[in-house]
């Protein structure tokens, strides 16, 4: 396909400042269609963010949302929906007079995704909202629904014209994850969107790179001198990546159960953080240099062998989190009680570069652990030579830099200081930044930023096909050699994993930070 999607020619920095008025801040004439607009996520996430967006003065004029649901639902309920989700989970205070502007934009279609005659109502639709809101034939439509449904679903939006771009307008389609739950299959649903989206009018949502502090590390590594020259292989001993939840899945079976750990999470949000960590400077800051330097460090990275021993799974027994008594997986609602998913993976990748070679980078991630962290932990090799009695250093570890994702997000740097005092003993310290004190100002919400986003044509922070194929490429040997083997190792709730994960690091003799 050659048609062009209308995105903005002009590009911006993904650190751009919120207050730079030189740049294109608000999303021009514009509409939003939503498919899911009963699941969790369009109530807890996207319609709380576009009120947070409106409220901010970031959404045009005449926006228009339209739900597009199977539910017999008037314009009125679909307002009432979407009142209530942004009353209980907005982030802005409600303002009565931004709400009454945003309900006027609220429509919804009833319909099913194989139906064309709901399609042609939903292309009604978006037509009058045209003529009436001025939304000039501008339009998102964001698929949060699954994935099976996406060949209907894009077929259907081509069909209709809703696909189509003509003149000066532009039509994008925004997906949820799972993007396929192996290379084939990627590959199979980049090729359905891709028949009908042309790859720049596809933004597909990883939500942390939302996030302002996956974006800091763009910030922290090239607006500073003082990080980039350590930061390779002579200097950094190895990189740990931790997202560790300390909720079950209890509720999300229907999802979750067969999909696991390393598909929900490894595959898109810790190889992207891998990514941003291991990449080469782009040349700029726009979507084409930006994402050019994720897909080389991606085509570098590989799981290290023998992935019998730099891997590890489990799977949550029952156990307890905090003073609360937890239920295991395999007795949580809609899980088999011989359920085989894993809800613990942890990876080693190799990142075959010469700024890497030789750096092992750790990937874990799970549920029902001792407690909710993301960071992003470089540690850095022993210094050569210590001019001290062994006694002196014997509680010195490694320096370490800290990128903490969230919560208490910030940065935090580990070296060794001398302990006060007439001896000279020297243990470690650590030096803080935390975004809460350093700036007075909250952060967005990772999906306010990507919807603006994705209204304003800016792809820099969205993964593209080539992204995802590669990451489920470097995935692919571990998922099948697990499905292969049957059930995982189990951990109580509230620990941090299977004795397998520490295993992992122990035989290297490193282990995993406790965060
Ligand atoms: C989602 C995963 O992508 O990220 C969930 O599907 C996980 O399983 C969630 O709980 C975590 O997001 P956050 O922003 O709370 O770290």
């Amino acid at each position: 396909m050659t048609r062009q999607t209308g995105a903005d020619d002009t590009w911006t920095n993904p650190l751009r400042d919120a207050r730079d008025k030189r740049l294109p801040r608000i999303a021009g004439p514009s509409g939003l269609v939503l498919f899911g607009v009963t699941g969790d996520l369009a109530r807890k996430k996207l319609m709380p963010a576009i009120y947070d967006l409106a409220n901010r003065g970031l959404l045009p004029p005449g926006f228009a949302l339209v739900g597009f649901a199977r539910r017999d639902w008037e314009d009125q309920d679909f307002a009432e929906v979407v009142h209530d989700a942004v009353r209980e989970h907005s982030r802005t205070p409600f303002r009565q007079e931004v709400w009454d502007r945003l309900a006027e934009g609220l429509r919804f279609v009833q319909g099913t995704f194989d139906d064309d005659e709901s399609f042609d109502r939903l292309a009604a639709c978006v037509a009058e909202l045209d003529a009436e809101r001025g939304t000039n034939g501008n339009h998102a439509f964001y698929l949060s629904i699954p994935p099976s449904a996406f060949p209907t679903v894009c077929k259907q939006l081509s069909r209709s014209g809703l696909a189509d771009d003509d003149g000066d307008v532009w039509r994008r389609v925004v997906i949820e994850k799972p993007f396929g739950h192996d290379l084939r299959s990627a590959r199979e649903l980049n090729g359905i969107v891709n028949d009908v989206f042309p790859e720049d009018a596809v933004f597909r949502i990883d939500h942390y790179l939302g996030k302002e502090t996956v974006q800091n590390l763009l910030a922290l590594r090239f607006a500073n001198e003082l990080f980039e020259p350590i930061w390779n292989a002579h200097h950094v001993d190895h990189v740990q990546i931790t997202m560790a939840e300390d909720i079950g899945v209890g509720g999300r079976a229907g999802y979750y159960d067969g999909i696991g750990a390393a598909r929900d999470v490894i595959q898109n949000h810790l190889l992207q953080l891998l990514a941003l960590t291991a990449m080469e400077e782009p040349v700029s800051f726009s979507p084409h240099d930006l994402r050019e330097e994720k897909i080389k460090v991606l085509s570098a990275t590989s799981l290290a062998e023998p992935i019998d021993e730099t891997t590890a799974r489990g799977q949550y027994a029952a156990g307890w989190q905090g003073s609360t008594e937890v239920k295991g997986l395999q007795q949580e609602e809609g899980f088999p009680p011989d359920s085989v998913t894993e809800t613990y993976a942890a990876i080693t990748c190799e990142v075959n570069t010469r700024r890497w070679a030789g750096v092992p980078f750790y990937l874990r991630t799970g549920k029902r652990l001792g407690r909710r962290v993301t960071e992003i932990a470089v540690v850095f090799k022993r210094a050569p030579h210590l001019p001290f009695d062994q006694t002196m250093t014997e509680e010195l570890g490694q320096n370490a830099l800290v990128v903490r994702v969230q919560p208490d997000e910030g940065v935090t740097l580990r070296f060794g200081s001398k302990v006060p005092g007439s001896g000279m003993e020297v243990r470690d310290v650590t030096m803080d930044f935390g975004y809460g004190t350093a700036f007075t100002e909250a952060s967005p919400e990772a999906y306010e930023r990507l919807l603006l986003d994705v209204l304003l044509g800016e792809p820099s922070l969205f993964p593209t096909n080539t992204e995802v194929e590669l990451s489920w490429r470097i995935l692919d040997p571990v998922i099948e050699k697990w499905h292969r083997e049957g059930s995982p190792d189990s951990y109580a709730a509230g620990t941090w994993g299977p004795p397998s994960a520490d295993a992992l690091l122990e035989r290297t003799g490193r282990s995993w930070r406790r965060p």
